[in-house]
């Protein structure tokens, strides 16, 4: 089962009314069942036209080539609540998110949808908005809230419904570092827990380093795919798109320009502080 896709997208190429350049270019790859996805690239590339493909918001120019699969099932007319049921999604606006006259009665709105019973409301509700750092504004009006808090209160939404998928577009970008850490954690121990397939659109480059696999895209196209460090060791590619570059893996570029190589296997800060502290010792 580990090796199964749970989202398999095929040629799909989409343009929206009144522009000529196709927003997403006929664009094909596999996401595996519990792993964590990042989709990275500059503004306008593409990134959250292809989630809301995903869910069946948009529709793909060319639906005799094009497939979209989630969870085993064709997205078509038949087949789109099902799909979205399955997919939480965290848009990059949470604005556009809030449906409840209070924090608490938002994030519950998700699981009157799905018919889950009142006294399991009245249990997942609060653990959901305490795990976001928001249970001091329960009764809080959304939009009396900061652009983070928004953004937090839109993902204990998605928490609490316990998805197969989860998208975080660009869901943390309000918060600080602290926040961010918090979130991923949470988002990093459902995985561990009960296989959730993650994905996430982010500009933060070393969150996108811990993924299992990262999506590079741009201009509609996707320029690559691949393990997090098959990624981010083309420095090049990724300064010529406009990209940061790790931290990490600057360093092991600048230790190269002095004649120090790094073996492919250091993969992180961590292994690299471990490499060069052992380098050290050695002498
Ligand atoms: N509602 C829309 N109408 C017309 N063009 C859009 C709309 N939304 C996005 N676009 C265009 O589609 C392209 C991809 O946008 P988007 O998917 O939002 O990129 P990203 O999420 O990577 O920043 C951009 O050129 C953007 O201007
Ligand atoms: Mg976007």
């Amino acid at each position: 089962m580990a090796t199964e896709n749970i989202i398999k997208i095929k040629n799909v190429t989409f343009t929206y009314p009144d522009t000529k350049q196709p927003a997403i270019d006929n664009i094909s790859f596999n996401i595996k069942r519990g792993t964590w996805t990042a989709i990275i690239g500059h503004n306008g590339s593409g990134k959250s036209t292809i989630i809301r493909l995903i869910n069946g918001l948009l529709v793909p120019d060319n639906p005799e080539e094009a497939s979209i699969e989630v969870d085993g099932f064709e997205l078509n007319n038949d087949s789109v609540w099902d799909i979205r049921n399955k997919v939480g999604i965290v848009f990059q606006n949470p604005d556009n998110q809030f449906v409840g006259a209070t924090v608490a009665d938002d994030v519950a709105f998700g699981l009157e949808n799905r018919g889950v019973p009142r006294e399991e409301m009245l249990k997942i509700v609060p653990e959901a908005i305490n795990a976001v750092g928001m249970a001091d504004y329960t009764n809080s009006e959304p939009s009396s809230l900061s652009g983070g808090q928004k953004q937090r209160v839109a993902i204990a939404g998605i928490i609490a419904i316990k998805p197969k998928i989860i998208i975080l577009d660009e869901a943390t970008s309000m918060l600080d570092p602290e926040g961010r850490n918090k979130i991923l954690q949470i988002v990093h121990q459902m995985k561990k827990e009960y296989g959730l397939t993650v994905i996430s659109i982010t500009h933060d480059i070393d969150e996108a380093s811990l993924a299992d696999q990262v999506i590079v895209m741009n201009d509609g196209k996707l320029i690559d795919q691949g393990s997090s460090s098959e990624i981010f060791s083309q420095t090049t590619l990724l300064k010529k798109l406009g990209l940061d570059v790790p931290f990490f893996e600057q360093v092991k570029d600048m230790l190269l320009e002095r004649n120090i190589n790094i073996p492919k296997t250091v993969n992180s800060e961590k292994e690299l502080i471990n490499f060069l502290c052992q380098l050290n010792s050695n002498k």
